[in-house]
């Protein structure tokens, strides 16, 4: 699949292309990035990309046409006609399912917007999707970006170890989309704090059951609207059911305890 990133910082994207498990997608062109600088598409000596917005008010806003002019260069180059992806704080918010699409595509151009961002006029006309991080605000759509290409980069075929493997990982469907457990490493005593005994056990049926329990708990406790996502999808058992009957009694328990 092909990225071709727009941005005005492409200096930016070095260290999340050459570092870490998942530049073997990037250099063995699994995922293949290009990265595009707008300014080289603008013209005149200063080869303006900026301009004060129409109608008064702070900042700049990134100009249409040096965008338009990048956008047709690059889909020249491309055999696919590419979906536009525009990334910003008013887009759908990203989520694992979004991630699963883009890495099974052939890919996309991606905007990475700067200043109060881009002439809507090349938004309406041009971007077919628009994608945010969350409810905050960046300085520009780049740390977006590598967010996403980092996201698909890991779940190419053959880019994790097999210990490494996603479909371990939070929100994964192999995992009926629930947070991930709790992870322990050597020593066995850190701090005085302990580890769990049943990860000692070498009992794999009794870890597996135990890792299943908390994933509920955890996601009970910070995502409960990820709990009912998997029940009606037909993900849970009727053994996952009894361990949340149990985990919502308790929880009364203690909640009674507190007020009384
Ligand atoms: C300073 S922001 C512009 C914010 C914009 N004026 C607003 O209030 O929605 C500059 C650029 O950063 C990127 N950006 C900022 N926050 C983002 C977010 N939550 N998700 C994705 N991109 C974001 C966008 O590309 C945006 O054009």
């Amino acid at each position: 699949m092909r990225f071709d990133v727009v941005t005005l910082f492409p200096e930016l994207f070095a260290p999340l292309l050459t570092s870490g498990i998942t530049r073997r997608a990037y250099e063995s062109g699994q995922v293949d990035v290009r990265l595009v600088n707008p300014r080289d598409f603008a013209d005149g000596n200063y080869r303006r990309v900026d301009d004060r917005p129409f109608g008064g008010g702070p900042g700049m806003v990134m100009m249409a046409e040096p965008l338009a002019q990048c956008l047709d260069s690059i889909q020249a180059q491309r055999s696919e006609i590419a979906p536009v992806v525009l990334f910003s704080p008013v887009g759908k918010p990203l989520d694992h399912a979004d991630v699963m699409r883009w890495s099974d595509s052939a890919g996309a151009i991606l905007i990475c917007g700067r200043y109060e961002g881009v002439d809507q006029r090349l938004v309406d006309t041009r971007v077919t999707e628009q994608i945010s991080l969350g409810d905050f605000v960046l300085s520009g759509g780049e740390i977006a970006a590598m967010a996403l290409l980092d996201a698909v980069a890991r779940l190419q075929p053959g880019v994790l170890n097999a210990a490494e493997s996603h479909e371990q990982d939070s929100f994964n469907p192999t995992l009926d989309g629930l947070l991930d457990c709790p992870h322990y490493t050597r020593p066995e005593t850190w701090a005085g704090l302990g580890v769990p005994d049943v990860l000692l056990s070498g009992h794999h049926a009794q870890i597996e059951r135990w890792r299943r329990e908390q994933r509920l708990a955890i996601t009970l406790r910070q995502r409960p609207d990820l709990i009912q996502a998997a029940r009606m999808q037909g993900r849970l058992s009727a053994a996952d059911e009894a361990v949340l009957t149990r985990l919502l009694n308790e929880r009364q328990v203690g909640d009674h305890r507190s007020s009384g």
